[in-house]
Parts: structure tokens; sequence; C-alpha cells
């Protein structure tokens, strides 16, 4: 008999109390024992009666576990008339799989290897993915969702998808969908386009990825308003786009200035309607300024919409993109903040003599969006249902833009300013006062249970004036009044610890 094999055996412990079967005990100890080195290629193996007897388990149950370590490779030899561990084992066995915890060899522990352009991935989110807290911006109010309508569109089109496979697989995305987005942006933005210029994504941000990797080549230069929205600056430098920053002023990214310092663009990313972060509408003028600097440097415009439709008072201004005549301007949308984030769908809407090269790009990432959520949203758009949830939205919005304003005044003298902007979008800035670093602000506001964003983190040069960005369309209005007091009081707080200290 193999004695040394039968005392190392015998550390295959099982537990009759376990819900693991016990040939599958017996199974995975073994397994552990060649994977750690302690039972060696060739070894023989003692006779599965003898090891059912010492481990007081019917030979059966052995049995079964040896038949299942011959047939996986681990054991050779046929039970019944000699086992040995397969001498197809390597002998550094130990060093290769994840079995060895309890070996005592340490593992050798190498730092994994990364492309250095995986680095310009890197994303400066400070706000935990859970539980929102006011004022996190970027958050729809979730609450007024019509979800029982939602989950009956998309129980059809489960019921129906057998009978849409071949809409599915079109890697733009699902026909009527894309039908369904141009009638909305033609009737809401004015925009021109037809179905074929559509190309569904997975939210704004791959539109922008996309946009970034197939329409331009490493080193050439997108300009982007500073402040700026920082997902789409990743998106550029991932795809090792040199990052220019342009000022922006009330009137919107202003192309005018500082002309000297700067290349030439082959890319602008703007966000006309509502400027990323300072809200500002970018004006008549400044919009043909743009499509002049476009049209001067055979450069692409991208237009990203993000919350046009939620403007109080007024009707969302016409696209850059219906004013383009030089097909130079893409048109990025998305259903993140008119219907929720975690949808994850978005669009894009290019010039047609690049639709083709940007389909290839999307297909090389993946095949075709979801299918279930697009058929859902088709319908959602095309039955009047999205318009009607804007229109809820924006008066809820409203409502709640008022109770931020109002508690910033209420209380924040002397710490925190609001300017009037008419309301418009999901969140204001509000100002600090001069010289405030707006991120130890930022960060002694989250330890007064307050999120917010500082007004820096979208900036690439210092700015002149620092702030807070607040999103307030996420929360009820007694939270944002409860939120602001506790904001306030804090940045008071900090107000007299700084001067007592000077
Ligand atoms: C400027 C801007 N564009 C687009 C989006 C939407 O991005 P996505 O559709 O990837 O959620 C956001 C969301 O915060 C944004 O701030």
């Amino acid at each position: 008999m193999p004695k040394k094999s039968l005392e190392v055996l015998l550390d295959v412990s099982v537990d009759r109390a376990s819900e693991v079967p016990l040939h599958r005990q017996v199974y995975l100890g073994i397994r552990r024992l060649v994977l750690t080195g302690r039972l060696r290629p060739g070894s023989r193996l003692p006779s599965t009666r003898h090891l059912a007897s010492d481990l007081h388990l019917s030979r059966a149950t052995v049995l079964d576990a040896f038949e299942h370590l011959i047939f996986e490779g681990y054991l050779e030899g046929k039970v019944g008339s000699g086992t040995r561990v397969s001498s197809h084992i390597p002998r550094d066995v130990h060093t290769l799989t994840s079995a060895t915890q309890q070996s005592p060899i340490p593992t050798v522990r190498r730092k994994p290897r990364i492309a250095r352009r995986a680095l310009a991935h890197s994303f400066r989110q400070r706000l935990a993915a859970t539980p929102a807290r006011p004022f996190r911006p970027g958050l729809p109010d979730i609450a007024s969702l019509p979800l029982d309508l939602w989950s009956r569109l998309t129980a059809k089109h489960w019921r129906r998808a057998a009978d849409q496979l071949y809409e599915h697989a079109d890697s733009l995305g699902y026909l009527p969908l894309r039908k369904a987005i141009c009638d909305y942006v033609s009737r809401s933005r004015a925009v021109r386009s037809d179905p074929d210029q559509v190309i569904i994504t997975t939210g704004a941000q791959q539109a922008l990825y996309l946009c970034a990797k197939t329409l331009l080549d490493p080193g050439e230069s997108v300009w982007m308003e500073d402040p700026g929205y920082p997902r789409a600056r990743v998106a550029f430098k991932s795809a090792q786009l040199t990052v220019i920053p342009i000022p922006v002023d009330s009137e919107g990214l202003n192309s005018a200035a500082s002309p000297e310092k700067r290349s030439a663009p082959q890319m602008i990313y703007v966000t006309p309607s509502f400027q990323c972060p300072l809200g500002y509408t970018m004006t008549l003028e400044r919009r043909f300024d743009l499509l002049r600097v476009a049209a001067r440097n055979n450069a692409w415009i991208l237009e990203d919409d993000y919350f046009s439709e939620f403007r109080h008072g007024t009707s969302p201004v016409a696209s850059l993109q219906s004013l383009d005549r030089n097909e130079r301007v893409l048109y990025i949308g998305n259903f993140s903040k008119n219907v929720v984030p975690f949808l994850r769908i978005g669009f894009l809407i290019a010039p047609k003599s690049i639709v083709h090269t940007l389909k290839m790009g999307r297909t090389s990432v993946s095949r075709q969006p979801p299918g279930i959520d697009q058929a859902a949203l088709a319908e959602f758009i095309a039955d009047g249902h999205l318009e009607r949830h804007i229109r809820v939205t924006l008066q809820i919005y409203r409502e709640r833009y008022e109770a931020l304003v109002n508690a910033i005044r209420q209380y924040g003298a002397g710490v925190l300013e609001v300017s009037e902007n008419g309301g418009i979008g999901m969140y204001l800035v509000a100002w600090l006062p001069s010289g405030v670093d707006d991120r130890l602000a930022a960060r002694i506001a989250s330890a007064a249970g307050v999120d917010t964003v500082p007004l820096s983190n979208f900036a690439l040069h210092k700015l002149r004036r620092t702030g807070l960005v607040l999103g307030y369309s996420a929360y009820e209005t007694r939270m944002i009044r409860v939120a602001a007091q506790r904001l306030c009081n804090a940045l008071l707080r900090m107000r007299s610890a700084t001067s007592q200290i000077k």
C-alpha cells in the first residue's frame, strides 16, 4: 500500500453537515492536494476501498470522486487496478494555480501588466455609487418614472422578440427606435436627419468614445470648453487626442479667446444648449463663429445636447446641427436625463458620409445595443410618453430649483451665491467667495452629509471663481431645504475656522 499518499489523503476532510455532496468534497480535497503539490505527479493512490474505510465513507462515494478526477485529468489509471496522480501535472503546479491558499510556498506577486494608454481612462470620481444624497448632480426624479407602463412595454417586446430578430440585429440600432428619435429631435430640436444617420449607443459616453476613436488619429487636437464635461475629456484622452481648453463666458465657448496660444482643431466638443457645467446657452453669433472655425479647419463639431428639454418658461433652442450646411456637426443625445441614466441608451446623428465608419467602429466594441429596452423606448417615444414625462418632470424640477435658490439665499449669505439662470436644467452652480478652495468646501460639505461637486473638477485651467455644482432634480423640496441649510452652516463654520487661523 502507498503509505505516504494515504497519510496525505487523510487530510481530505469531509463535513457531513455541509450542503456540498460528499463525493464532491472528496474530489475537491484530492484536487487541492494535487494542485498544491502535496501529491506529486506519478504517486500512487491507495485503493478506493481503503480510502473509503479510512474516511468512513461508502466506496461508491470515493469511486465517484476518483472517476471524476480521472475524467478531468488529475489522476490516471483505472479505478480498481491502481490509480496515480497524472504524470501530465507539471512539477511547478503550485506556482500556477489558485488552489494554493494552503500551500506554504509564497505566491509571486507581480504588478499586473497594463497598457500605458489605459492611464488616460482614469477619472476623478469622488462620489460613491450609492446611496445618492442631495445635491449629487446628474440624477433625474426616479419616483415620477411611469414604471408600470415601462414593465408592460418590456414584457410585450420580450414576447415579440423572436419576430423582431432581424431588426434587433442591425448594428446601427433598432430601426423603429431610430425612426422615433428622428421624429422627436426634429420636433423638439429642429435636428435634420433620417434614420440611416442615427446610431444607437450605450449612453452619450459611447458616442463620444466612438467619435474620438474613429474620426481622429492619435495626437490630433480637440478643442473643448473649459470648464467642461470631464467624461468627454476622458474619452478624448483615451483616444490619445490632444485636448485644448477653450475659455467659456456667458455666451458659450469663445473661439476667439487667445487664438495665438493654441493649435487648430480637428474636432470641437461643445454643449451649446446648456454649457456643462456653467449652464449658459451659446448665442447665435457664437454658433456661427463655431461653424466658421470648423469649415476653415475641416474639423468636426460634436454637439452634446444633454438636457436641452429642461428649460423653464421657454422652449428648447434649436440645435447647432440645424444651422450646419457643411455636414460638420455630429449631434449627440441621451436618455439618461429625460428617462434614467441606467437605461444606458444614447444616440449619435452623423453626416451620411461617415455613418459607415462609425458603424464599423461601433461593431468592433459591441455588435448592437441590447434589444428589448430599445424596443420599449421606441414605443415610449412614438406614443408620446417621453414628452409627457418631460412635461411632468419639468414642473417638478422648476419647484426644486426654486426651493434650492431660495434656501441658498436664506441660509448662505456670505458663503454661497447663486446667479439666476432661469432654472434651466437639473443642477446649478453656487459660487463661493473668492479665494475659497472648492475641493476643500466639497469635502467639508460631504462630512456634513451633503454631496456636491467642486467646479474645479470640470476645469483644466485655474478658475477665476470657484463654486459647487449642486443637483436638485432628484430630491424632494423638503430634503433640498434641509440639505441647503446644512451645507450653508458647514461653509459658515469653515469660514469662521479659517478666519480664526488667519
Ligand atoms: C455633458 C453631458 N453629456 C452627456 C451626459 C450623459 O451621458 P450618458 O448618456 O453617458 O449617461 C451627461 C451626464 O451627466 C453630461 O453631463
